[in-house]
């Protein structure tokens, strides 16, 4: 893919990774639109960056979700560029936890339905481009599963899956489907846990070269050993960040 020149809408961009990729491709001279919860957020960065676009909602409602799908028709139906980035991850024991249900719902609207929707609502217009692209953000968890978030770790898994199923079904089309594979990367979400974290500009860095380069899967860091150890010995790479 081009690098500049695009319309990009980044859901989870008013922090961490989608805040970095929402910086780049505005220096690369794109037009991007940022989603997120926090309309304090938003505004700081909408004051902070002149020219970026902003849509505040919650996208794990599908009232929200419409919405959105409403203010690209009328504000930016040149979109062509979708990046499934926001998530959440919860840690906990499934058998400890208050209003396990809930939460349950909570982690798999963000992480998985919210991206699957979001994709349906918008490829219409994604179709219309000459060159278009989803990137979904999914996680080196999908691969090698942690003992704390095991619904966290199961919709990385299903946004893995989903993701290759999406590409197959517009090979014939001119969308391509990317995957961000991150590595630990020192963000809000891994405040105070974990070491040796990758920076989110070195993500983008990654990232982008790959993008370029229409490599759609970028192992981001250590991901790519991890994705090497899986093939050779199996159960030792599952097993090594089970306590992450
Ligand atoms: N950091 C890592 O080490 C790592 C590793 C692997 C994968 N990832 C994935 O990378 C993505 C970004 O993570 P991050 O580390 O950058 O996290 P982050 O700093 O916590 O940012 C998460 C973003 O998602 C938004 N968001 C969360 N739930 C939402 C919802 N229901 N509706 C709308 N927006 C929502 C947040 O908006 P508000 O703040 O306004 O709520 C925020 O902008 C996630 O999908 C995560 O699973 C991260």
């Amino acid at each position: 893919m081009k690098l500049s020149g695009n319309t990009i809408l980044i859901t989870g961009g008013s922090s961490g990774i989608g805040l970095a990729l929402a910086k780049r491709f505005m220096m690369l001279g794109n037009q991007v639109i940022i989603s997120g919860r926090s309309a304090e957020k938003l505004n700081r960065i909408k004051n902070e960056i002149p020219g970026i676009a902003t849509f505040c909602g919650d996208l794990s409602e599908k009232e929200n979700l419409l919405q959105l799908q409403k203010f690209i028709q009328d504000e930016f139906p040149h979109l062509n560029i979708l990046i499934n980035n926001a998530g959440i991850q919860y840690n906990y024991r499934l058998n400890e936890e208050r209003d396990i249900l809930a939460k349950i719902d909570y982690e798999l609207a963000c992480n998985l339905n919210a991206p699957i929707k979001l994709t349906s609502l918008l490829l219409p217009f994604l179709e219309n481009q000459d060159h278009s692209a989803i990137v979904n953000v999914s996680s080196a968890l999908f691969m090698a599963p942690k003992k704390s978030a095991p619904v966290y770790c199961a919709s990385k898994a299903a946004l893995h899956n989903f993701t290759q199923s999406l590409r197959y079904q517009l090979e014939e089309s001119k969308v391509e489907v990317h995957e961000i594979i991150p590595a630990l990367i020192d963000t809000p979400m891994t405040a105070g846990r974990g070491k040796s974290k990758l920076s989110p500009d070195k993500l983008v860095d990654e990232f982008l070269d790959n993008f370029k380069a229409g490599k759609e899967e970028s192992f981001i860091g250590k991901t790519k050993l991890l994705r090497m150890l899986l093939r050779v010995a199996p159960r030792k790479a599952q097993s090594l960040l089970k306590d992450a």
